[in-house]
């Protein structure tokens, strides 16, 4: 399996990720970090705990990171994710321990202690990765690829031209992108071929567990955000897809492209600017995801699901 450390701000998006990482057998889930982005680190990181444990998985390291951007202010997701960053459900204690260590330690720990280079992968802003390389510069090598939930080749959500995980730390998204790892972008130009449809939220109640009706809880809630927010029939399930990619590498295409972040723009900060048609004269730097196989997506996403709720 492939060794990962998943860094995360859960987050309805994000806690359905934490469970494909758990579930799929290609995937050796190491720690897992939080940082501030949907909602507070503290929420995040409850969170987190909150969703290993209903998965079982109490072995894994849990702990909360970088508490606000690089620079400025930070501005939470509660108007997608709500005032407890995982609206919907009802959660009981917990199982899973809050480890006492800073996130960015834990990275660091794991990274030390691992027999090989270890995968990132990224679905929250990147405060604490970029935190990481500052404090760390050396663990770079330790690292053999981030998969990052951020941006898009199209437009933004948070704002008309910016994704939320990369508008919420500009500065951190530039310096893990310009920090020699290897990376890849997953952004709402594939995210929003993944809509949870009436027939996919349907397979998932079929699965009839208690893990399933969290799920169906979980996704209706994000639903009417969704909605609320942007008109959406459908709420996009953006961060299982960095996951689903490193099970299956054909579940999405991709090209390798020059890629930079806007830190200025009068309107734009935020935003990632892919040189999909090389009118940029800028050295290919990235992998950016394109397309997405739907029926594989759904077929891991829901099989992690239905896996956790064995009995
Ligand atoms: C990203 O922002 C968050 O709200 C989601 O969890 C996802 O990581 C989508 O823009
Ligand atoms: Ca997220």
């Amino acid at each position: 399996p492939i060794p990962v450390i998943l860094d995360c701000d859960p987050g309805h998006d994000d806690a359905m990720a934490i469970l494909l990482a758990v579930a799929n057998p290609a995937i050796d889930l190491l720690a897992v970090s939080t940082v501030a982005g949907n909602q507070t680190v503290a929420k995040t990181a409850l969170n987190a705990r909150r969703m290993l444990s209903l998965a079982g998985a109490t072995g894994v390291p849990v702990a909360a990171g970088c508490d606000r951007p690089l620079t400025g202010p930070l501005e939470i997701g509660d108007y997608v994710h709500g005032e407890s960053g995982l609206d919907g459900p009802a959660f009981g204690e917990p199982d899973v321990p809050l480890d006492p260590r800073h996130g960015v330690e834990l990275i660091h720990d794991t990274l030390a202690a691992a027999d090989e280079p270890v995968t990132i992968v990224a679905i929250g802003p990147l405060t604490n990765i970029a935190t990481l390389f500052r404090r760390h510069p050396g663990d770079r090598d330790r690292i053999r690829e981030i998969v990052i939930m951020g941006g898009s080749t199209e437009r933004g959500n948070h704002t008309p031209y910016a994704e939320f995980n990369i508008v919420t730390d500009p500065e951190a998204a530039a310096e893990v992108l310009e920090s020699g790892v290897p990376t890849t972008w997953v952004g709402l130009n594939v995210s929003h071929q993944a809509l949870v449809t009436t027939d996919v939220l349907d397979r998932i109640a079929a699965l009839g567990t208690p893990l399933a009706r969290v799920c169906v809880e979980l996704l209706t809630f994000f639903g009417s955000s969704y909605h609320q927010a942007w008109g959406f029939e459908a709420p996009p399930l953006h961060d299982p897809i960095t996951l689903a990619y490193l099970i299956d590498p054909q579940v999405m295409t991709y090209a390798r492209v020059g890629l930079r972040i806007e830190l200025d723009g009068a309107y734009t900060r935020g935003a990632t600017v892919a040189d999909l048609h090389g009118r940029m004269d800028w050295e290919p730097n990235a992998n950016v995801g394109l397309i997405l196989d739907r029926d594989r997506f759904w077929d891991l996403m829901i099989g992690a699901i239905e896996r956790l709720g064995a009995p």
